[in-house]
């Protein structure tokens, strides 16, 4: 891997991750201003505000090529929640996007969380790929409908954390 930094995020990381979020999804499908608008819903400021510890980004020459956007979940004890991930175009294939995963992982097993819980868009292959490679199961064995409401379907993942 070339040289990269993975620290902790910051409120003041919003605009480059807002920024990553037009640009970055670059899969036929997720590449259209309707496609952007939708990420840009999903990823308001807030979460730079209340979640940062919990989330990391991925510096290159100051520059960022990665982030994650993670919590600890209030009402379940024994689990984490990843909401978002992406590694810039130029940056992907280099175990970025695993450093992110397995950063949290760790955070996540050092309070305690034995579980990690992400959902992903049907039709986003790479997304799959990615998350079986991180050893998570698909919740279920299949696409669950209307997952996030009337139409809305989504891939559950789970991934069970060693014990320490
Ligand atoms: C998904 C994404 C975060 C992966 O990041 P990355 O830094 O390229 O992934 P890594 O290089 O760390 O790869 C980790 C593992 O996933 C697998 N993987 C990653 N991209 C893959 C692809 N396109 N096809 C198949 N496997 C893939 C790798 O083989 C690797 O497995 P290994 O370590 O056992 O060899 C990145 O492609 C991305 O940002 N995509 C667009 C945004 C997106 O779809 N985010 C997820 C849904 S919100």
């Amino acid at each position: 891997m070339r040289p990269m930094t993975i620290r902790t995020a910051r409120e003041t990381d919003y605009d480059a991750i807002a920024e990553a979020l037009q640009s970055w999804w670059t899969q036929p499908g997720f590449d259209t201003p309707a496609a952007a608008r939708e990420r840009a819903a999903l990823v308001p400021r807030l979460w730079l505000q209340h979640f940062a510890g919990t989330s990391a980004v991925a510096e290159r020459d100051g520059k960022l090529v990665g982030f994650l956007v993670a919590f600890f979940s209030a009402d379940r004890p024994d689990e984490g929640y990843i909401h978002f991930v992406g590694v810039s175009p130029s940056a992907r294939g280099e175990g970025i996007g695993r450093a992110l995963y397995e950063r949290f992982f760790a955070l996540c097993s050092a309070a305690e969380r034995r579980r990690v819980r992400c959902v992903t868009t049907p039709g986003n292959e790479v997304s799959l790929r990615f998350h079986l490679a991180m050893g998570f199961a698909v919740d279920g064995g299949d696409a669950k409908p209307d997952y996030d409401g009337p139409g809305v379907a989504r891939i559950a993942f789970v991934r069970e954390l060693d014990a320490p």
